[in-house]
Formats: C-alpha cells, structure tokens, sequence
C-alpha cells in the first residue's frame, strides 16, 4: 500500500527556523526562512517537499492519489511544541483564582494547604479514567491553538498509583510524559521532605522510569531545597531519565548551577533569576524553558528573556498549562506575551516554541521545522503574514492543523 500523500497548496507564506541545528542561540535565534506562495508535499508522517508553487512539480499534477488542501490567504509555521504543560490534573483552582483576585498570594495559598495540594486531594480523586478523559480534553484545546506536540508531567498525583496513571494518561493522548515526582511534600508525610522522597525514589521512580522520558522536580522554599533536588534528579538519571527542573520561580536557590552541573535539557521558569544566573545559564547546554503566561497569571515579573538570548543562552517558550499558575493552553498567546513582556522578536518566538522546544523534548531532529524529512505537523493561519502568531493578541488565529499529514479535527 502506498502511504497516502497531502498538498497544502498557495499557501500566501510558509515560516520555518532557518538552518539545521538546534537549539538556537544568540542571533541564529531569530532567523526564519519565509517562503511566499508556497507548498508544502506530505506523504505519509512526513514532509516530501516544501517550495514556491512555480516550482511544484508537474507531475503531481497527474498523480490520482493527492488530497489538496487550500492554504490560499494563510500562512504556514511548523506545528508548535509546548514542551513543559501539567496536562494531568482534576478538578480546578476557580475558587483560587477568586481569592488570589482579591489579594491572596499564592505562595500563601501553598502554605495553608491550598494550591498545588488541593489539586492533589482532586487528582487522586479522579480515578484513572477521569484522568484520562482530562489530558484528552486538555490536549484537544492545545490542538485547536496549534500545539502539535506537547509534553506533560504528572506531580498532582504523588502516591504511587495516581502518579503512574498521570502517566500512562499522557501517553495515551499522545503527550511525552515527565515524571514530577517532587512537585510538593503530599499530607501524609507531613511536610517531611526526605521520608517522602525515600518512598518516591524507592517505590514509584522503578515503574515511572519505564512510563517517562523526563523528570522534574520544583526547586523552590516550600517545595525541594538543592540538596533534596540533587537526591532526586540523580536517582532519576541513574535509572535512565532526562532531567528538567522547576527553577527560580520565585527565588534563586541553586536551580541553574544544579542543572548546569547534571546536564539537565532545561531549567524552566526563571522568572527572579539575576544577571550571574544570566551569565551561568548562557555558558551552558541547558535551555531556560520561558513561561510567560505563569508570570502575567501569577502577576510576577516576567523573566530576563532579552538579557539571556543577548547573552548566548539557549531558550525555548512554553505554557506551564496547568490549574494553578497558569490556566492557558495557547502557544500563540505566548509568542504575544514574548513579543510584548520579555522583549523577544516574533521570530525568536517562532523558534523558541518549535526547533528549540523539540530539542528539549529530545526531538529536535524530526520535530520543530518545516523541512524534507521532518515530521508533517503544520499550522496555517488564518492570515497570510505569519508573524501574527505574535501580534494578534489572543486572537483565534489558527484556521487548520495537519497532524502527521492529516488534517486534525479540531473541537
Ligand atoms: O510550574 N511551580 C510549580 N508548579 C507549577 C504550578 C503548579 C500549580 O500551581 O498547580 C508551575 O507553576
Ligand atoms: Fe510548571
């Protein structure tokens, strides 16, 4: 059998990051190649071809066996990769929401029971199935803003059942699970931190190594100091996982040394890192994982995005989805926010949340361009200037996905 072929045809503009490596640094961040009146030639999961129409190849033309879709009016990017969401969640945080609105903080919120375990107490409760029916609708409103690809983490199960659910639940809606196992202490270990962390590592970290590629931990006061974090992540690389961190969200307590030191594939957040962090980060093959939208949900200052890319250092763009810190799914709506809060072109944007999101996930030979070989995954727009990804603020701007070459139904 013939693997089934897809032209998306006059496209106004196609967008991919220029080159060939990853992750992009420093000025190659910013390069995007554009092609106007374009194609893009899919056969089967992966991209053929892609080029100006006055040059498509003639033949097509007579080739039965090509379904056409119209890009005419719109724009293509490649599909976008969040790489850092907590997918898997129950329940919500609206009552929160409503007292942080009146002045509540939410580190507050954390120390009085509230917060990340209240979303524990609604995790657990879920039940597998519950989680499952969860990603998936969570992932079908990553779809509909053009997310592609996303990464998920557990870390709102924290006993041994919920967590290796949350796991399986990510897989099965086709996210790249990461095991957040030291997200925050849960109730019954009554705040203490090591006894947890003995039954994380010894009872749930055998099975979650098999489920997850990654895993996470939240380096912050209230959650895992550096030396519990280093516990932690060493176990995990032992038994074969890659390593991200949850780092100066709110204060500098080691993350970026940490993760430069164990060759984590990213530190995520930064959002109080200081101009040492800056320079430490930027020397390094760590990528600082931005997170715009936790920043202007939480009302926190946004990180140092123009000072770490003029600086050298790898970045990547992500949500942080989740119930708490950053209730959004859209990977436009952050390339707005980079544009408008962290000072970034919409083209360091473009690459921040595809080539070099990929390659935090491991992935960056297949996923994050659109180039011969690269995985199918596409989004037009609904305009034929791609940098509207940036410049409509929350705007409804994506009007088809192509998901390995088939067009996604979106919900
Ligand atoms: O990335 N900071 C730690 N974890 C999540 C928030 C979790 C929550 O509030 O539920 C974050 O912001
Ligand atoms: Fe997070």
């Amino acid at each position: 059998m013939t693997a089934q072929r897809l032209l998306v045809r006059d496209l106004a503009q196609l967008a991919t990051p220029a080159g060939e490596g990853a992750p992009l640094r420093g000025s190659e961040l910013g390069k995007v190649d554009v092609l106007e009146d374009a194609y893009v030639l899919c056969t089967g999961e992966t991209v053929e071809a892609v080029g100006r129409m006055r040059d498509l190849p003639t033949e097509l033309a007579r080739e039965g066996d090509v379904v056409e879709l119209d890009g005419s009016g719109r724009s293509a990017v490649p599909g976008l990769v969040d790489c850092h969401t907590h997918a898997a969640f129950g329940g919500d945080r609206v009552e929160e929401f409503s007292l942080r609105a009146a002045g509540a903080t939410y580190e507050e919120l954390h120390a009085r029971g509230g917060g990340i375990l209240s979303t524990v107490r609604a995790t657990r409760a879920a039940g597998e199935d519950g989680l499952r029916a969860a990603v998936e609708r969570h992932h079908g409103w990553m779809l509909r803003h053009g997310t592609t690809t996303f990464e998920g983490k557990s870390g709102y199960g924290l006993d041994r059942d919920t967590e290796l659910a949350s796991l399986r639940a990510i897989r099965a809606a086709g996210g790249i699970p990461t095991w957040l196992g030291a997200h925050a202490v849960p109730p019954e270990f009554e705040g203490d931190a090591e006894s947890y962390l003995e039954f994380a590592l010894g009872e749930v970290l055998p099975e979650a190594s098999r489920l997850a590629e990654a895993a996470d931990v939240f380096l912050e006061r209230g959650a895992f100091d550096a030396a519990q974090a280093r516990r932690y992540l060493e176990a995990c690389r032992d038994a074969g996982l890659a390593l991200r961190l949850h780092g100066d969200q709110f204060t500098e307590q080691g993350a970026i040394p940490l993760a430069v030191e164990l060759a984590a594939r990213s530190v995520d957040h930064l959002e109080a890192t200081g101009a040492h962090g800056v320079r430490t980060l930027a020397a390094s093959g760590v990528v600082g994982v931005l997170l715009p939208a936790s920043a202007l949900f939480l009302g926190r200052p946004m990180p140092p995005a123009r000072a770490l890319v003029d600086a050298g250092a790898a970045i990547a763009l992500a949500t942080d989805f989740n119930p708490g810190s950053a209730f959004c799914e859209s990977l436009p709506l952050c390339c707005s926010l980079a544009a408008t809060q962290l000072r970034l072109s919409p083209g360091e944007a473009l690459c921040a949340c595809t080539v070099n999101a990929a390659h935090v996930l491991g992935r960056a030979g297949r996923l994050g361009r659109l180039a011969p070989g690269f995985h199918a995954d596409l989004v037009l727009l609904d305009v034929p200037d791609w940098r509207y990804l940036a410049y409509h603020l929350g705007g409804d701007i994506v009007a088809e996905v192509v998901v390995g070459g088939e067009p996604a139904e979106l919900r």
